[in-house]
């Protein structure tokens, strides 16, 4: 399948997407949008995957939703088409995919990274939310991720001055996992991805519902969500194969169940 806006490859378990419009900075437009849905749609449903990688070029992750775009909108436009809406088709990927950012990450684009279960950073990373100099504010969940990553005094001193954090910053704030040189950058997402991607794919899926719940629920029913569905795994047949793997010191051998 080729694509007008990312590239696709499968690289054994690990789909690796490339945002790639260079020309606007890797900028999201609507196109990148529907390509985007369709691709995290087939890796979800594709049992041969397990786990995503979506990067960008080694200037830019995004530079952010695409301006030229927008620029023209008015309110009814915006509102009936419920415009950014479609990203939750994204976030609803159940399986796990980890965001590889490097050089911008900006507005739409430090949002999308922050959609990810988890953002691995080259050292040139630079992230921002700086829609107030545009005269608007964060559209995509910016306002909240970011808060709900770096906490108040950050998520609002970004957002209310437009100001970018570099990659060591993101990491000391919480906003990213980890920080590797920026030319190792694919490589390095791609193997912790392969590590994940040899996780049994069920509990894959529960982790993610499991630490996702964190930021939807109070804690006392978050920890019954936890606890029900690590009951549930013991209705897997991989429960019994890790386990029994582990008695008889080999590999587990997954198979889904
Ligand atoms: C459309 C964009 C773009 C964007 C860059 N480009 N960002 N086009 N939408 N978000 C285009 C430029 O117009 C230019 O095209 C080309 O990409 C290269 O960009 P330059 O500006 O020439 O590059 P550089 O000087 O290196 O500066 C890089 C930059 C700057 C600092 C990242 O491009 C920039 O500030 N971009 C905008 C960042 C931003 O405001 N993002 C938030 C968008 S709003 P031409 O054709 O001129 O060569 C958003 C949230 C939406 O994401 C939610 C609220 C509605």
């Amino acid at each position: 399948m080729s694509y007008e806006t990312i590239l696709v490859e499968k690289k054994g378990a690990v789909t690796l997407v490339t945002l790639n419009r260079p020309q606007a900075l890797n900028a999201l437009n609507t196109t990148v949008l529907k390509e985007l849905i369709e691709v995290f749609a087939a890796y979800d449903a594709d049992d041969s995957q397990h786990c995503l990688v979506l990067t960008g070029s080694e200037k830019a992750f995004a530079a952010g939703a695409d301006i030229k775009e927008m620029q023209s909108q008015g309110f009814a436009d915006m509102y009936s088409a419920n415009f950014f809406a479609g990203w939750e088709h994204v976030t609803a990927t159940r399986k796990p995919w980890i965001a590889a950012v490097s050089g911008f990450a900006l507005g739409g684009g430090c949002e999308v990274a922050m959609m990810a279960d988890f953002i691995i950073a080259g050292d040139n990373a630079k992230f921002g939310q700086p829609e107030i100099k545009l005269g608007v504010t964060p559209g995509m969940g910016g306002s909240q991720r970011l808060a709900l990553a770096v906490g108040k005094a950050k998520a609002m001193e970004m957002c209310l001055t437009g100001r970018m954090m570099g990659a060591e910053e993101a990491e000391r704030g919480g906003l990213v996992a980890k920080v590797v040189p920026a030319a190792d950058l694919v490589e390095e997402a791609l193997k912790t991805a392969e590590a994940i991607a040899g996780m049994a794919p069920l509990a894959a899926i529960a982790t993610k519902e499991m630490v996702n719940a964190a930021f939807e629920m109070p804690l006392n029913q978050g920890i019954r969500f936890e606890r029900r569905l690590f009951h549930g795994l013991f209705g897997t047949e991989d429960q019994k194969e890790g386990m029994a793997a582990f008695v008889e010191k080999r590999p587990g051998n997954w198979k889904g169940k």
